[in-house]
This record gives C-alpha cells, sequence and structure tokens, in this order.
C-alpha cells in the first residue's frame, strides 16, 4: 500500500511527463499551490530549462519555485500560457473542482482563466461524485463578511471564517486572527453543501457583494485529470 504521499509523488512524476512530453520548449507553464503542486515543483526543477519561465499562483509557490532557479514572471508580461498544472481538494466525473483548501483560489483561478489547458493532480481520494463534502472557500473583502455570511448561509451552507494557522509577519497575521490570503482577503469556508450545479453555484455566489472569488471550479474546470491509486496512474480527459 502507498501513503498518501507517495501517491501524490506519483502524480507530481506523471504530471512532469505529461508537460515534457506535451508543451514546447521554450513555453511559460502555470503552476498551482499545494502539496501536491509542491512535489509538481520539485519534479520539474531539474528540467527547469525546458520552461522560459513560470506564472505561480501563490507567495509559497513563487519561494519554492526561485529556490530551485525558475524565473517566475509577472502574469500581466505573459502573452499566453499553454499549460497550467495544480492541485484540488475535490473533483467530481466532468472535471469540476472545489479548490482554496490552501489559500490561493483567487490567484489559481486567474492563471487557471490564462491557460489552454489545466491538468489536475491529486490522489483518488480527491475524486467525489457530487461536490461538497470538503468546505467550499469563498474568499472576500473582509468588511464585507457579515453580508457575504448571510447569503451563503441562506444557500444551506454552515459559514466558518478561517483562522489564521501560523503567524505570518508579512501579512501581520497570528493563529487568534482570521487567515489573510496573499491578496489581503479572508477565506469563508461553507460545509454541508451538496452542489449539483456547479455552473450555476459558481455563477450565483460570484454574483454576491463582496466576493473576490468562489473556489468552485467550473467554468474553469480540469481538461485533464492525472490521478493515483494503488494501480498507479490514470489519465482523464474531460
Ligand atoms: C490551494 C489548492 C490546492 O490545490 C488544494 O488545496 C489541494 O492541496 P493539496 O495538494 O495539498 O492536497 O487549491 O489553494
Amino acid at each position: 500500500m502507498y501513503t498518501q504521499d507517495q501517491l501524490k509523488a506519483m502524480v507530481a512524476e506523471a504530471a512532469k511527463d505529461e508537460v515534457l512530453k506535451n508543451m514546447a520548449p521554450g513555453g511559460i507553464l502555470g503552476v498551482g499551490t499545494g502539496s501536491t503542486a509542491n512535489l509538481f515543483i520539485d519534479a520539474i526543477a531539474p528540467h527547469r530549462a525546458h520552461f522560459a519561465g513560470v506564472v505561480s499562483s501563490s507567495q509559497a509557490s513563487t519561494e519554492r519555485l526561485q529556490k530551485h532557479g525558475f524565473k517566475v514572471l509577472d502574469s500581466n508580461s505573459v502573452p499566453s500560457l499553454p499549460m497550467y498544472v495544480d492541485g484540488a481538494d475535490e473533483i467530481d466525473p466532468a472535471g469540476h473542482m472545489i479548490k482554496g483548501g490552501g489559500g490561493a483560489l483567487t490567484r489559481e483561478k486567474i492563471i487557471a482563466s490564462m491557460a489552454k489547458q489545466f491538468i489536475c493532480i491529486c490522489d483518488s481520494s480527491k475524486q467525489v461524485s457530487v461536490l461538497g463534502n470538503f468546505a467550499l472557500p469563498v474568499e472576500i473583502i473582509p468588511l464585507s463578511r457579515g453580508i457575504v455570511t448571510q447569503e451563503l448561509t441562506k444557500l444551506g451552507g454552515t459559514v466558518t471564517l478561517r483562522m489564521a494557522k501560523e503567524t505570518r509577519s508579512d501579512l501581520g497575521q497570528t493563529p487568534s486572527q482570521p487567515y489573510v490570503t496573499d491578496n489581503g482577503g479572508w477565506i469563508l469556508d461553507v460545509a454541508g453543501l451538496k452542489i449539483s450545479n456547479p455552473l450555476a453555484l459558481e455563477s450565483q455566489i460570484n454574483q454576491i457583494a463582496g466576493v473576490i472569488t468562489v473556489g468552485l471550479f467550473a467554468k474553469e474546470k480540469a481538461n485533464i485529470l492525472l490521478v493515483s491509486n494503488a494501480s498507479g496512474v490514470s489519465r482523464i480527459t474531460f
């Protein structure tokens, strides 16, 4: 039996092969955030010369990429992005995802929207028939917390303000304070939703004043899923 970390490492390795095989040398790669994305960064590090640069979805990934010697580019300077590789908290049979467990949902969605192909990498524990077991992250403008909480509660969810797990002096946060995103936003985690129509719910939540981004990736769903389990890595296209 493999541990979850081994399954993540297997899929990260498969994603490296996928990217090196299908992306022409000299292109720019979009890179996600989280423990699986970290393993992907480590897997492609020896091949960094293949890429003219990368666009990163978080401060944490940027730091890891820079340590490995990648050129991290400003997304505004990038004309096109053939591929974006990132993990997910849940993925359904159509390739719709919940993302944002690591708090990077807004930049992740921006980069996903720039990319021709979203390659989702995860172990099979993230595959679900209906999204919603994982609490749905919603990044908000802090002063809208009250009204957005009311609106999200009307959808049938239980809303919790995400608190900081660790001290981040750059963002002035300690564990007794709200978690602050790289963009200065807060995150509401909405538990208890059964998301049967992800596209409709994404658009509905996006309409609430004060919402920066909802961590439902339905419009920007995965194009390819690389998923690992005890028998190896499968490749699914949507
Ligand atoms: C971060 C994300 C991650 O992709 C998601 O949380 C999965 O993380 P991990 O690979 O650590 O399980 O959306 O905002």
